[in-house]
């Protein structure tokens, strides 16, 4: 079969980039095969920016704030994106909604990350909502955005644990850690043409096969085999 070419990627960034730098990463490792057209910010000045020119990657900065109207904020990204011939929209940290300007321009082809196991705690500060709600459990999801917040078909997830101690900013630091791990390969999963959706189901082709053995315990059980002392 031939090869699928790169996938051709506008990231939509609206600060740090860290989940940039991961795809970036994991592009120049050769473990996602993929061509950044475009970094766009609704912010100027951060520093998601300076990475992607660091590596030589073409950004814009389109500011919200300088548009009426969420539609009219959208029709330029998309018309942005469009110019660079952008395929798949990778939203890393884009602090606004998208409108159905943008999700009729992609269908289906806008993902975006969230610090949380959706459907729990969407919307900001969840690693805070998390905390609060005594969670022994959070993590981080990818999903194919539509138009309600952090609602849509879900593409992987990582569970990572609540440890006692943790605030707000140990928590976030564990679940990104996570985050970098399963954007890059979700983006990945879409080039090789192996994710379809099923209504709110993501149909993954050739899923890597897991057990139960994938099952998390959070305080472990002292019966649980890794818990289990030689004699
Ligand atoms: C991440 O926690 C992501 O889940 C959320 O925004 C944060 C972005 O971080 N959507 P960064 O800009 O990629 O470092």
């Amino acid at each position: 079969m031939a090869e699928r070419a790169p996938v051709k990627l506008g990231v939509l960034i609206s600060g740090t980039g860290t989940n940039l730098q991961a795809i970036i990463d994991a592009l120049e490792r050769g473990e996602l095969r993929a061509e950044i057209r475009v970094v766009i910010s609704n912010r100027p000045g951060v520093p998601g920016l300076e990475r992607a020119r660091r590596h030589g990657i073409a950004t814009r900065v389109i500011e919200h704030r300088r548009f009426a109207t969420r539609e009219d904020f959208d029709r330029a990204l998309v018309e942005a994106l469009g110019e660079d011939g952008v395929e798949l929209v990778v939203c890393a940290g884009f602090m606004r909604l998208l409108s159905p300007v943008m999700l009729a321009a992609f269908p289906d082809r806008v993902m975006n990350i969230h610090p949380a196991l959706l459907p729990a705690f969407p919307g900001v500060h969840a690693q805070k909502a998390a905390l609060e709600h005594g969670v022994r459990f959070t993590g981080c999801t990818v999903f194919f955005v539509r138009e309600g917040v952090d609602d849509g078909p879900i593409i992987a997830q990582a569970a990572v644990p609540v440890m006692p101690g943790d605030d707000e900013e140990s928590l976030s630091e564990r679940i990104r850690a996570q985050e970098h791990r399963i954007y890059p390969w979700s983006i990945q999963l879409f080039q090789e043409g192996r994710l379809t959706i099923e209504g709110r189901t993501v149909r993954i082709a050739d899923f890597p096969a897991g057990d139960e053995s994938l099952a998390l315990l959070n305080p472990r059980s002292p019966h649980s085999p890794r818990m289990k002392r030689p004699h």
